[in-house]
């Protein structure tokens, strides 16, 4: 059945027309070696053309016509093809002739470069793309391409939509069943190289010996693939699990503990990634409790991994309950007078946004600003704030337009990708991270479409140049058919989704708006919980006379932190693009748009627009009954269905509330209830 278990590793049978034709390109399979890595790749492609053609592949020693030959120089000295530049993990793919006979080269310097390179080309087989003529080359610029699962030793999720965590912690380490390998095969087919296991809001318990060599038995399976593993620490393990005074980072015991507890991982797990902390942010212990600062932190437990090649993720998601400045400010302020403070081995992860992956936000200010420190990406695939497991919102374009985004640290073209990719500034541990939307449905992810999330992300951070266009195209022909009838319309859905969203929850720069906790559905009018930063009204400052936050000079000059050409455009509310206003700006209900139109009279076009495209989707969708599976198309239908009808909630409830501020009338046409 059409469960979306294989997600884009489906191997369709293809068209009648095409099956000889992908059939004669991999009559046999040629490799040197018989590495773990190497049985993978080659039963990958077993797998994919038998899927696609019927026929096997055999296996060979010797090339004949059509064979997909994988080789390094290290195995074949006389590789045609010259590798240099492909760094350890990519690849290049050839089409030529050898003796006389068709040959498909895939060539790279290590076996992992190979296995990715099969991957590809079974992209392109799967897509529908020609094979005849093939000259790929592909090296990744981000060396850490790491999943982040936020996921519980109790088998929970936190801000998980598609069921309860994959690990099944009890059962390990004996068992390691076979969805461990499909999310390996699955990670690697998009160039993942790591996995965060446990939940940034870490429980001291994942240092423990047990705990320890479950994730030693995942790391075995993921080896092979090229993926490695990492665990998210809680700050005070050495007082919870060995009954330590202090996790004061400069106490001598405490840098002996965590030394300690880094030889006894690297001891099971020889190729251990490293730390992820999660440290004074949102209630978690951390180094200020010692009055040490982030660094002192960091460096700490670097010091501990530093001989095992091991590295700390710190992450810069932090904003304290008793300081009164603007949220969207913390971070910076926290972090930018330690640039150049931290060790060799440390990266800080910032989110893409300064509040918290909402449906737009503008590029965080820390990007770009702490040239002499290693910034990595932190995406939250999981959709938290942009209608979980039953919204169709692509998030390809979000991803795209923070790593598009020019900080101007170095003038024109200082792009966010280029800050993580560590081209700006010269850095050479460089790394981006998902928050995954994993878990054990039967389609990983919560919805058919959600995979395409997880897809993207794993693309863009292979290479940030890739376009969300093209890569919902090559999933969609993956996922559902090459036929660009039904590929086109999918794609275009998919394009806008996300705006869409934008639009009817959070238009014309509004954040955070989400009823608190859940963050599902509306809640700007929620004023009442303790921390002031938590509340929605907090940020929207809708009052009698107008809406938005300012953060220019007059107001919390958060724009202060950008460089100047950015913190000028930002500063000026003509300068300033409408997506943005209201992160921006406060303004009069009567402040004009470009389009003529009040800010008022825009927003509420704009939650119509997001509910009207909601609709179009329904009905492309119908559309494409005759050539989706009944399973996958009835529920896309039905979760299609969800979102149109949550989305007028969000469009009537804003309203409402707003109306109940501004005291306008709604513009004549608007669909929403008066
Ligand atoms: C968000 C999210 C939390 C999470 C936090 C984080 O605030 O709602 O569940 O723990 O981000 O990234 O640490």
């Amino acid at each position: 059945a059409e469960d979306g278990y294989d997600l884009w590793l489906r191997y369709a049978p293809a068209d009648q027309a095409r099956k000889p034709g992908l059939a004669a390109h991999a009559t046999a399979i040629v490799t040197a070696g018989t590495s773990p890595t190497l049985t993978i790749a080659t039963q990958e492609v077993q797998r994919g053309i038998a899927g696609m053609t019927g026929a096997i592949p055999t296996v060979s020693a010797t090339i004949q016509q059509g064979t997909l030959w994988l080789a390094t120089p290290a195995s074949a000295p006389a590789l045609p093809i010259k590798t240099d530049g492909l760094g350890s993990e990519g690849y290049a793919i050839r089409t030529t002739m050898i003796d006389g006979k068709a040959v498909t080269l895939i060539a790279a310097n290590s076996d992992i470069g190979l296995l990715h390179g099969a991957y590809h080309w079974l992209r392109l087989a799967q897509s529908g793309t020609s094979l005849d003529k093939l000259d790929i080359r592909s090296a990744p610029k981000i060396g850490l391409r790491l999943l982040n699962h936020w996921d519980n030793l109790n088998g929970t999720v936190e801000r998980g939509y598609a069921g309860q965590s994959i690990w099944d912690w009890w059962r390990l380490p004996d068992w390691k069943g076979p969805r461990y390998t499909d999310y390996a095969r699955a990670n690697a087919s998009i160039g993942i190289n790591g996995t965060v296991l446990n939940n940034v809001n870490a429980k001291a318990d994942s240092l423990t010996a047990p705990y320890i060599a479950k994730a030693a038995a995942l790391a075995d399976v993921f080896r092979p693939y090229g993926i490695k593993v990492y665990l998210s620490v809680k700050w005070t393990a050495p007082m919870e699990l060995d009954g330590l005074k202090t996790a004061d980072p400069l106490d001598p015991a405490v840098a002996a503990w965590w030394k300690a507890k880094a030889d006894e991982i690297y001891k099971a797990i020889p190729d251990f990634g490293g730390f992820l902390v999660k440290a004074n942010s949102e209630g978690q212990p951390g180094p200020q409790d010692y009055q040490r600062t982030h660094a002192d932190g960091a460096n700490m437990l670097a010091a501990a991994v530093k001989a095992h090649g091991g590295i700390v993720m710190w992450r810069a998601f932090v904003y304290a309950h008793d300081n009164p400045d603007d949220r969207a400010k913390q971070a910076y302020s926290d972090f930018k007078p330690l640039d150049g403070k931290f060790a060799d081995n440390v990266i800080v992860q910032v989110k893409n946004g300064a509040i918290d992956f909402q449906p737009r936000e503008p590029f965080h200010p820390l990007f770009g600003a702490m040239p002499k420190t290693p910034l990595m990406m932190e995406f939250q695939i999981t959709k938290e704030y942009l209608g979980q497991s039953t919204h169709l919102t692509y998030l390809g374009p979000l991803f795209e337009e923070v790593l598009d985004a020019d900080t101007y640290a170095k003038g024109k073209g200082s792009t966010v990708a280029k800050v993580i990719d560590g081209s700006l500034d010269g850095h050479k541990l460089t790394g981006i991270a998902g928050v995954a939307n994993i878990g054990v449905d039967r389609d990983w992810s919560g919805s058919i479409f959600n995979q395409a999330d997880w897809y993207a992300f794993g693309r863009l951070a292979w290479d940030t140049s890739l376009s969300a266009q093209d890569i919902a195209k090559e999933w969609a022909e993956m996922t559902f058919s090459p036929d660009q009838k039904v590929v086109q319309p999918i794609v275009k859905m998919m394009m806008g989704s996300r705006e869409a969203a934008v639009d009817y929850m959070t238009p014309l720069g509004l954040t955070h708006v989400m009823d608190t906790g859940h963050h599902y559905g509306p809640g700007p009018w929620v004023s009442d919980l303790a921390r002031p930063e938590w509340n929605p009204v907090y940020y929207h400052k809708a009052d009698a006379n107008g809406i938005g936050f300012d953060r220019t000079k007059t107001g919390s000059d958060a724009v202060g932190q950008y460089a100047p050409p950015v913190a000028k455009m930002w500063a000026n509310v003509k300068t300033t693009p409408e997506r943005d206003l209201l992160w921006f700006h406060h303004v009069p209900w009567d402040y004009r748009l470009s389009s003529g139109e009040t800010v008022w009279d825009g927003l509420i076009h704009r939650y119509d627009n997001g509910v009207r495209y909601v609709a179009d989707m329904q009905t492309t969708w119908a559309s494409l009954k005759p050539y989706v599976d009944a399973e996958r198309f009835a529920e896309t239908q039905a979760f299609l269905t969800i979102q149109h009808r949550e989305a007028q909630w969000w469009r009537d409830a804003s309203i409402a509330y707003f109306q109940s501020v501004s005291k306008r009338p709604l513009p004549a046409g608007s669909a929403a209830p008066a």
